[in-house]
């Protein structure tokens, strides 16, 4: 059964559903919708193929009006990679600093470790600190690894866990990522929790298995303390640095079904709270659109995150979202 995507209002249906139920969560998503009166056949070529819901009656109506499902700030980090000089850092951080940045956002950037010191010195305190790594547990003998202790002794208040170049370039599996995001949350560090398919896995349709399945793993691997220091970043693998980014209504299908899967598994405070937000190919020309789905709650962002004017324009998409709500 095929998920209702947002596309099917943009698409002026004056139709709506009586069977499904209205929006649940607690943020300014809009508490009523017109009427399908005929889910047809004809709205079925607007819904993804490849993603599949377990149960439509469940879904929320129709999204005429863009709001913000979740109650958490918006969130943009940027996801420096292996990239980067002295030189080069410097003048991002000089960019970042005079750049004129939306205030109601959250607002964290991830060096690669050796800069974390220069850039944590130089830059605005407006905007924090992530490492794109941690060791899994507490430091020693684990050569080239980065301790959590350390990441905090540095002043550094996030971690990248998951990210599909660890887990598809570096071998990282759920297991060792779930036990890394659970030492790093119980020693007071937040994380973002990277999930997201790959293409073969989109294509056998199997998106939200490969999602709900990595999802997991950060939550019952060991104690997760709290959900409260957890931002769910989901990016399909296959727009990763591809320059092909999800439509914006393949990227709300699936953090749709990501809040509904921690309404369900967690609770509905955790599914309002928590931040789920898009990454992969988000550029300064995309993000407006992206930003107006209302379970899109920010973005991780890589290649563009090293450019400092196209960064705050992301982080400034949040205005977008404000206009659609
Ligand atoms: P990209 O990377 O924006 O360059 O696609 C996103 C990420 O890997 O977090």
């Amino acid at each position: 059964m095929a998920m209702l995507s947002t596309s099917l209002s943009a698409a002026g249906s004056k139709s709506a559903a009586t069977l499904y139920s209205p929006p649940n969560f607690s943020g300014l998503r809009r508490s009523s919708c017109p009427k399908l009166e005929n889910p047809s056949s004809n709205s079925l070529h607007l819904f993804d193929s490849q993603l599949r819901l377990p149960s439509l009656s469940t879904r929320r109506p129709c999204r005429a009006v863009v709001a913000m499902a979740g109650t958490g700030k918006f969130f943009v980090g940027g996801n420096w990679k292996c990239n980067g000089t002295k030189e080069s850092i410097t003048k991002l951080v000089s960019d970042l600093n005079d750049a004129k940045l939306e205030s109601d956002v959250d607002v964290v950037v991830a060096p690669p470790f050796v800069y974390i010191d220069q850039v944590k010195s130089s830059l605005t305190d407006k905007i924090e600190i992530s490492a794109q790594n941690s060791w899994v547990s507490k430091g020693g003998a684990f050569t080239g690894e980065i301790s959590v202790e350390q990441l905090k002794d540095i002043g550094a208040k996030w971690v990248i866990l998951g990210h599909s170049e660890r887990r598809h370039v570096i071998g990282e599996d759920d297991l060792f990522i779930g036990k890394k995001a659970a030492y790093a949350l119980n020693e007071g560090l937040g994380v973002i929790a990277c999930i997201g398919e790959l293409l073969e896995d989109r294509e056998a349709g199997k998106t939200f298995d490969v999602c709900f399945t990595q999802l997991k793993a950060y939550y019952s691997t060991d104690a997760v303390p709290s959900w409260d220091n957890i931002v769910i970043a989901y990016e399909p693998v296959w727009a990763i640095g591809t320059g092909k980014v999800a439509s914006p209504q393949q990227a709300q299908e699936v953090h749709a079904a990501l809040r509904d899967w921690l309404k369900k598994n967690v609770s509905d405070e955790v599914a309002s709270k928590t931040r789920i937000i898009y990454g992969g190919s988000v550029n300064g020309g995309n993000c407006a659109e992206l930003a107006k789905q209302e379970d899109i709650d920010g973005f991780l962002v890589g290649g563009a995150s090293l450019k400092g004017p196209e960064f705050a324009t992301i982080v400034n998409s949040v205005t977008s979202k404000k206009v659609a709500a």
